[in-house]
C-alpha cells in the first residue's frame, strides 16, 4: 500500500489533520488500535478554544457543534465564598469559548472522512514505524484481521496520544523531555442534574480545587481534587457530595443541584513536552508530543493547533515543493505549545491546594486569585490564554 501521509491515531489531532490534507487534495490513511465504537464513546473534556471553533467551522465540520454547543462569554473563579466573573468576550474583543465535549468532535470528523471516502483502519495492533531517515517511510502493522500489512509513506504523523509508539520511535539521543507531575489528581463525575450555572466555575477553597462544568441540560460534569492515588471506591457518592458542597459553599445563595451519579474516575494531573516534535520524515502532534494538566482546558485545542500548522507545512510541500514550513514545524508547533503549557501550570498553581506547602504559599495564591479578580489587566492576561491566543502570536 502507498499513500501520501500516513497518520497514526484517530484522535482529534489524527482525525482532523486527515481531514485538513484532504481538503487541500492530499491523501492519507490513519491507523487505529481501538474501534470506531471505543473512540467515539471515550469521554474527555468539552471547552473549544474561539481559534479551535472557527478552524472547524471554516473545514465544514462545524455544522452540529455550532447547533449543539453552548456558547460561553464568561468564565467564574471562585474563592472567600463568592463567584466573580471573567467576562471573556469584553477582554478580548468578543472571543469565547464553546463547550462541545470531544467525543462529539471525533464523531463529527469520523463521519466526515468516512463521507467522503477517507481511510480509516480501525482494530489495528503492534504499529511500527520504519525508514524514518529515508524519503519512503513505513508503518508496518496487524490489520484487523491479523494479517501483517506495510504502508509507505511521503511522510508520518505521529498522532497516537501521550502512550503510543511513535514518540518512543525518536531515538533518545535527539529527544529531550521536560516533565511535571503534580500532587493530586482530579476525581471526576458525570450526574443526571440540571446545570448548576451557566459558564464554568473554577472553586479554591482550602480543602481543595473544585470545577463545575456542563455536557448538556440534562448532565453535569464535575471535578474535585483529590490525591493521585485514589480510586473511585474511596469516593462514595454521600463524600462527593459533601465534598462538593463545602468546596463551592458560599454567602451568596449558590447551590448545586445533586443528581445520580453514574460515571466517576481519576484523572492524573502532569505538565509533559518533548523536543523537537519532529524527525526525519515523522512530525509528532497532540498529546503524543505534550500534555498538560485539565485546569486550562487546553488538550483539546493544543492538538487542533499543531495539526494545522503541519496541514499548512504539507501543504506547502504538496502545492509548490517548499520544505521549509515543514523543517520549522516543530519550532513553530513549540511556541503555542509553551504558551499553553505555562498558562496550565499557572491555572493549576493558582487554584489547587498544595498540602505540603505553608500558609505563605496559600496567601500568596487568595492574593493572586483577588488580583485575578479585581483588574482588568490581569483578567485580561487570563482571558486572551483561555479563549486562545490569536493563530501565529504566541
Ligand atoms: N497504534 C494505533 N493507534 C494508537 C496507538 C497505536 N500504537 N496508540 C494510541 N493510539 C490511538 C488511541 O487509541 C487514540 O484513539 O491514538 C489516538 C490518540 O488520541 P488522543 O489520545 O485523543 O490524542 P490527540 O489526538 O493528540 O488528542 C489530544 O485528547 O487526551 C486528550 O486531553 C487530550 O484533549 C486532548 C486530546
Ligand atoms: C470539562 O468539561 O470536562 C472540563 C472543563 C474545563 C476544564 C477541564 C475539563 O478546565
Amino acid at each position: 500500500m502507498r499513500t501520501q501521509v500516513g497518520i497514526i491515531g484517530a484522535g482529534p489531532a489524527g482525525l482532523l489533520l486527515a481531514h485538513l490534507l484532504h481538503l487541500r487534495g492530499i491523501e492519507s490513511v490513519v491507523l487505529e488500535a481501538r474501534s470506531r465504537e471505543e473512540i467515539e464513546a471515550t469521554l474527555r473534556a468539552g471547552v473549544l478554544e474561539q481559534g479551535t471553533v472557527d478552524l472547524l467551522e471554516e473545514s465544514g465540520v462545524g455544522e452540529r457543534m455550532r447547533r449543539e454547543g453552548m456558547l460561553h462569554e464568561g468564565v467564574i473563579l471562585r474563592f472567600g465564598g463568592l463567584s466573580h466573573r471573567v467576562h471573556l468576550a469584553e477582554l478580548t474583543g468578543g472571543r469565547a469559548i464553546t463547550v462541545y465535549a470531544q467525543h462529539e468532535v471525533i464523531r463529527d470528523l469520523v463521519k466526515a472522512r468516512l463521507d467522503r471516502g477517507g481511510q480509516i483502519l480501525f482494530g489495528v495492533k503492534d504499529v511500527s514505524l520504519l525508514d524514518l531517515d529515508t524519503k519512503l517511510p513505513k508503518l508496518r502493522f496487524h490489520g484487523a484481521d491479523g494479517a501483517v500489512r506495510e504502508i509507505a509513506c511521503d511522510y508520518i504523523a505521529g498522532c497516537d496520544g501521550f502512550h503510543g509508539v511513535s514518540r518512543p520511535s525518536v531515538p533518545s539521543r535527539v529527544r529531550r523531555e521536560y516533565t511535571r507531575v503534580y500532587p493530586f489528581g482530579w476525581f471526576g463525575i458525570l450526574v443526571e442534574a440540571p446545570p448548576a450555572t451557566e459558564e464554568l466555575i473554577y472553586a479554591y477553597h482550602d480543602r481543595g480545587f473544585a470545577l463545575v462544568s456542563t455536557r448538556s441540560p440534562q448532565v453535569q460534569r464535575l471535578y474535585l481534587q483529590c490525591n493521585p492515588s485514589d480510586a473511585p471506591g474511596d469516593w462514595p457518592d454521600g463524600r462527593i457530595w459533601d465534598e462538593l458542597h463545602a468546596r463551592l459553599a458560599g454567602n451568596d445563595g449558590f447551590k448545586l443541584a445533586e443528581g445520580r451519579i453514574f460515571q466517576k474516575g481519576v484523572i492524573a494531573m502532569r505538565s509533559f513536552v518533548v523536543e523537537p516534535m519532529q524527525h526525519g520524515r515523522l512530525f509528532l502532534a497532540g498529546d503524543a508530543a505534550h500534555i498538560v494538566p485539565p485546569t486550562g482546558a487546553k488538550g483539546l485545542n493544543l492538538a487542533v493547533a499543531d495539526v494545522r500548522v503541519l496541514a499548512q507545512a504539507l501543504t506547502g510541500f504538496y502545492a509548490s515543493g517548499r520544505s521549509d514550513l515543514l523543517e520549522r514545524y516543530s519550532e513553530t508547533a513549540l511556541r503555542r505549545v509553551w504558551r499553553a503549557e505555562h498558562f496550565s501550570w499557572w491555572m493549576t498553581s493558582m487554584l489547587h491546594r498544595f498540602h505540603d506547602e505553608s500558609p505563605f504559599h496559600h496567601r500568596l495564591q487568595l492574593s493572586q486569585l483577588q488580583y485575578v479578580a479585581g483588574s482588568r489587566a490581569a483578567a485580561t492576561m487570563l482571558a486572551e490564554n483561555y479563549v486562545g491566543l490569536p493563530f501565529g502570536e504566541n
